[in-house]
């Protein structure tokens, strides 16, 4: 019989959403951080113009693709991957950069996948308390192990939602020892970005990188685009373990038309945010505690893991998707991604009614 290396046999399969409404019920899914507007017209007709030519290969450099993001966020060009969405890069950063004998290091409540990252590769994964849902950076230094090779951390944090001020963020990259790689994984970047607080040019020291997503702000998760900026030395290494294939070329084009139509993105994220605001004004007020959200998701604390998954069934039996955060160290919390305004209405009638009956 074949059996798996013992470090992927060890492993718990990746939590994947469940969307399956009981028969005859409409499916409302605010469970995976997904734009609540579809992608820019521009980007599905730049897609749609190219798939006549889909028997050639993409481009494998993606090399209109890291011009435009080069222009727009002034960064240089050969410093930038693309990845078959951020997932793609994460995992490849994971292969070269920890593995049997390093060790990766995240904030309790990080993103799951970083822990999955770090296990497939046969790392350790260790974990650094947090205060609350906030990255706490001192816990962070105290939490680096000789063998650390990756510390990952998503600004804004998912499941959090809640983000670590830049000035933290740099004494975090001026403590940590030099051959440790920082990951700092921006996906909700451009819903927080209001106070223009980019971080890329950390990348500029060396060690860091930081991460991007279209799966978010540009509505485009299932197109599969993520890229990162890197120090070009570290993009060199990672370019080696890539599929030479990754992006779609209707993706590819697609993306490149979402960069240039940035208003579009912006007004996305101005919708979002005035919507979260609504629904966490709505939440709070019929007696729900939440975290602050930087994001297009809420964080809504349930009082108990009991409590959360009683609510999250009753959700689901009217067809309303939530995201439990077992998996994530917060049992006693779901996740409501920011949806269409009548959606949201739904979700939360529906979560009020819940809190009524039930206490
Ligand atoms: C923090 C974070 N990083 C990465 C991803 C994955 O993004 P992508 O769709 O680009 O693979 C997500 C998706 O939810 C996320 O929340």
């Amino acid at each position: 019989m074949t059996v798996p290396r013992p470090h992927i046999a060890s492993m718990a399969p990746y939590s994947l959403a469940r969307l399956a409404p009981p028969d005859g019920v409409p499916l409302i899914s605010l469970s995976q951080n997904e734009s609540l507007r579809p992608p820019s017209p521009k980007a599905v007709e730049a897609a749609a113009a190219v798939l006549g030519n889909g028997m050639l290969y993409p481009d494998p450099d993606w090399s209109e693709l890291r011009e435009v993001l080069g222009q727009q966020h002034g960064v240089n060009p050969n410093g930038i991957l693309c990845g078959n969405g951020s997932l793609d890069l994460i995992g490849c950063i994971a292969r070269v950069f920890s593995g049997p004998g390093r060790s990766v290091l995240a904030p309790a409540h990080a993103y799951p996948f970083f822990r999955s990252a770090a296990q497939m590769s046969g790392a350790r994964f260790d974990i650094a308390p947090e205060r609350g849902t906030t990255v706490s950076i001192d816990t962070l230094l105290n939490g680096v192990a000789p063998d650390t090779g990756v510390v990952f951390l998503a600004n804004p944090g998912n499941p959090t939602g809640t983000r670590i001020p830049q000035a933290e963020l740099r004494r975090l990259r001026d403590n940590l020892r030099h051959d440790i790689l920082l990951v700092v994984d921006e996906a909700y970047g451009e819903f927080a970005d209001p106070l223009n607080e980019t971080n890329f040019d950390m990348v500029q020291e060396g060690n860091t990188v930081v991460l991007r997503t279209f799966s978010k702000a540009y509505g485009m998760a299932g197109f599969r685009v993520g890229w990162g900026l890197f120090p070009e030395r570290i993009a060199a290494e990672l370019r080696k373990v890539m599929n030479p294939n990754n992006i779609s070329a209707a993706a590819q084009a697609a993306a490149v038309a979402a960069v240039l139509d940035h208003d579009y993105m912006r007004e996305t994220c101005r919708i979002t945010a005035a919507l979260r605001d609504d629904a966490a004004t709505a939440l709070t007020k019929a007696g729900f505690s939440l975290t602050d959200s930087f994001t297009n998701f809420l964080l809504i604390d349930m009082g108990d893991p009991e409590s959360a998954q009683q609510a999250d069934e009753a959700m689901r039996d009217k067809g309303i998707f939530l995201r439990p955060q077992g998996g994530a160290g917060l049992p006693h919390m779901l996740r409501m991604t920011v949806g269409a305004k009548h959606d949201n209405e739904t979700a939360i009638s529906s979560l009020i009614k819940w809190k009524t009956e039930t206490r």
